[in-house]
């Protein structure tokens, strides 16, 4: 087998998008799991490219900033004036003057792109040792798109933007993706040539295949075996379409690979999302960022798992999770709010109304019903009843508290932070906790209860309560059985 030519990828990402109407640069827009030019980036890793250079113009800091997260070896080279993109692509081979080879260039707006495409335009251009070609799809509206136009034997001819095409060349439907793939020797040349003699009076880079052709440099099409991967962002139409097209695309692959989607249109999951086979996802739920649901697991429905971890058999219903992790067969919901550093052990409990933050349960502890677990540390199998508040913060400093194992915490009780409940011990319901309750201790400080004597026959006269107790009253002085409730 001969060596590969070296390659050097080109995506262009200096224009503003004007018609997203955004102060976000069009490129940095969201699309389940990376931005629109992150999607770009992704799919031309299949270059095996030696060098990424993006070319930044419009809030080139913003851009800039995001390639240093999302793709560090890239280099940014700035457009200052955004003239075209045949311009655009210039200033990007003149930072690398040392390349040789195919360069593929990529427009920053094409985020349902496949790596598997851009590797087989890849393989088309170099086995056909063209000169240049484009990915080209055949669509059902090109509105505002490049059109290919071929000659009468079907080989392409030039490229024509929309806005300089006669009615003959706007009724072709075969459009260009703004994806190409070029011999950079052939490249340099024809791009010394552009002109700005269109409408908008900018250098085309599509420009560069007429010329070609016209010395007799072999250019060629690959088209796209799937249309929709070509599709462009130009506004938030466009976006939402696109994101709708993702979703499918996603939602289909992990069904394929044993994932039970109970309701693919309502279920969104990124791109950077792991799911194992088996687990189950009901609907209206979005699994968001770094987040791994596990096999057995049932999330949903109507719930939202950012940069989360589903252990095997979990249950996570009608909850919202941000940075936590849920243990094996550990059950959440519905109503549940888990917020960052929140560790579920093995079986264990978060009920309806709880919000947790920073709080580790050990195996099979519990916090069933409407409590707020912050900054605390709570020990196999304990239990805290209902309503209870873990004070952690005193308006300056936040503090910690530790539950032992197999502690019990009564209802509706503040544990006020710091303090520690040792393991075994109890917790009186409605109690104020701030000292440190003992192994097998009850900490308790509720004020003993006094009843006042007929206070309502006589301070609430009249009312139907006051009818009530009256009536209560008459049935034990009559030696009557009166039921009371348990
Ligand atoms: C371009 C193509 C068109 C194709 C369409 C596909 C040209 C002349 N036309 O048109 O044939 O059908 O893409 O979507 O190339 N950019 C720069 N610097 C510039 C201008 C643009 O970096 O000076 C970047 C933009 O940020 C964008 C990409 O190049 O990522 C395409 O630019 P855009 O203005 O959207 O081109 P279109 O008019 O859509
Ligand atoms: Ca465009």
């Amino acid at each position: 087998m001969s060596q590969a030519p070296r390659r050097t990828v080109v995506v262009l990402a200096a224009g503003e998008g004007k018609r997203m109407k955004s102060a976000t640069p069009k490129v940095l827009h969201p699309l389940l799991g990376r931005t629109l030019v992150g999607h770009v980036l992704t799919a031309s890793a299949a270059a095996g490219a030696e060098q990424t250079i993006v070319v930044v113009g419009h809030k080139a800091e913003l851009v800039e900033a995001h390639l240093a997260e999302v793709a560090p070896a890239a280099t940014p080279v700035l457009q200052a004036q955004q003239n075209g993109t045949g311009h655009a692509v210039r200033l990007a081979l003149e930072a690398v003057p040392e390349a040789t080879g195919t360069v593929v260039v990529l427009n920053g707006d094409v985020p349902l792109l496949r790596a598997e495409t851009v590797g087989r335009l890849i393989e088309a251009h170099e086995s056909g040792a063209r000169g240049a070609t484009v990915l080209a799809a055949e669509v059902g509206d090109p509105t505002g798109l490049g059109r290919i136009v071929r000659d009468a034997a079907g080989n392409l001819e030039r490229i024509v933007e929309e806005r300089d095409a006669a009615p003959e060349v706007r009724a072709i439907r075969e459009i260009n993706a703004g994806i190409y793939a070029f011999d950079v020797a052939s490249l340099r040349e024809a791009l010394s040539k552009l002109s700005t003699d269109n409408d908008q009076g900018e250098e085309y880079l599509t420009d560069v295949f007429g010329i070609l052709a016209s010395v007799g440099h072999p250019v060629g099409v690959f088209v796209a075996p799937d249309a929709d991967e070509t599709l462009g962002c130009n506004d938030r139409a466009e976006l939402a379409s696109l994101r709708a097209l993702l979703r499918d695309r996603v939602n289909e692959a992990w069904m394929r690979a044993g994932v039970s989607i109970l309701d693919p249109a309502t279920t969104w999951i990124d791109v950077t999302v792991r799911l194992e086979p088996d687990a189950e996802i009901d609907q209206n739920s979005q699994l968001l960022g770094e987040t791994t649901v596990a096999a057995g697991a049932i999330v949903g429905p109507d719930t939202t798992l950012i940069d989360s971890t589903v252990g095997a058999g979990a249950v996570v219903l009608r909850t919202h999770s941000i940075g936590a992790e849920i243990g094996a067969e550990a059950t959440v919901g519905p109503f549940s709010f888990l917020r960052p550093g929140t560790r579920l052990g093995r079986k264990a409990k978060v009920g309806g109304f709880v919000e947790t933050k920073n709080a580790e349960l050990g195996e099979g502890a519990k916090v069933p019903h409407l409590s707020y677990v912050g900054d605390a540390t709570i020990g196999a199998k304990a239990n805290i009843g209902a309503g209870t508040i873990f004070a952690n913060y005193d308006g300056v400093n936040k503090s910690h508290t530790t539950v032992g194992e197999a502690a019990f915490v009564g209802s509706d009780t503040v544990l006020i932070a710091p303090v520690e409940i040792e393991p075994g011990a109890y917790v009186a319901a409605g109690s104020a906790i701030q000292k440190d309750v003992p192994a097998g201790s009850l900490g308790v400080t509720r004020a003993p209860q006094r009843n006042v004597e007929n206070w309502v026959t006589r301070r609430r006269a009249g009312t139907v309560s006051a009818a009530a107790a009256e009536r209560a009253i008459a049935a034990k002085d009559d030696g009557g059985e009166v039921s009371t409730a348990e």
